[in-house]
């Protein structure tokens, strides 16, 4: 059941043998997208945190590839952290929502999968600005 409000869960499958480790997220539940671009953190050291900003159109898938962090978003009302852990869930994130990504691991690898190509004007760095986007946009 899915008991988040604004992220949608993405079931992970892992296939564990002598071999190695497979995971396999098949998209087909999560609302249409078509992955334009993808982006991946890496070496992200201890206390830093990225995100902090809002994307107007861009809808956002996360995995965790390696190790782990957390994930806040908020439409400037309703808050939703999540962790994403490697072999875990992948999360959705639909368009027009703040974001941050925290708590970072050594070791973490956070993969995301972008619904639109790089475009500065589809971000907001202002949670004010943000918030008044929300209210009146
Ligand atoms: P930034 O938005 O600060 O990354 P994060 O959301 O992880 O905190 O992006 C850092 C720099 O990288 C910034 O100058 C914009 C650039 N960038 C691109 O050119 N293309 C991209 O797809 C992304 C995500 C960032």
């Amino acid at each position: 059941m899915n008991t988040q409000v604004i992220l949608e869960p993405i079931d992970v499958e892992n296939f564990r043998d002598h071999r190695g480790n497979l995971d396999i997220a098949e998209l087909q539940f999560v609302e249409k997208f078509e992955t334009k671009r993808i982006y991946y953190i890496s070496t992200v050291p201890a206390g830093q945190s990225r995100g902090a900003h809002g994307h107007k159109e861009l809808k956002q898938i996360f995995f965790a590839l390696a190790g782990k962090f957390e994930l806040t978003v908020t439409d400037g009302s309703v808050f939703e952290t999540v962790e994403l852990k490697a072999h875990d869930k992948g999360y959705f994130l639909p368009a027009g929502y703040w974001r941050d990504l925290k708590e970072f691991s050594n070791d973490a690898v956070c993969l995301v999968l972008a619904s639109e190509h790089y475009d500065e004007g589809d971000y907001i760095y202002s949670y004010d600005e943000f918030l008044r986007w929300k209210n009146h946009g």
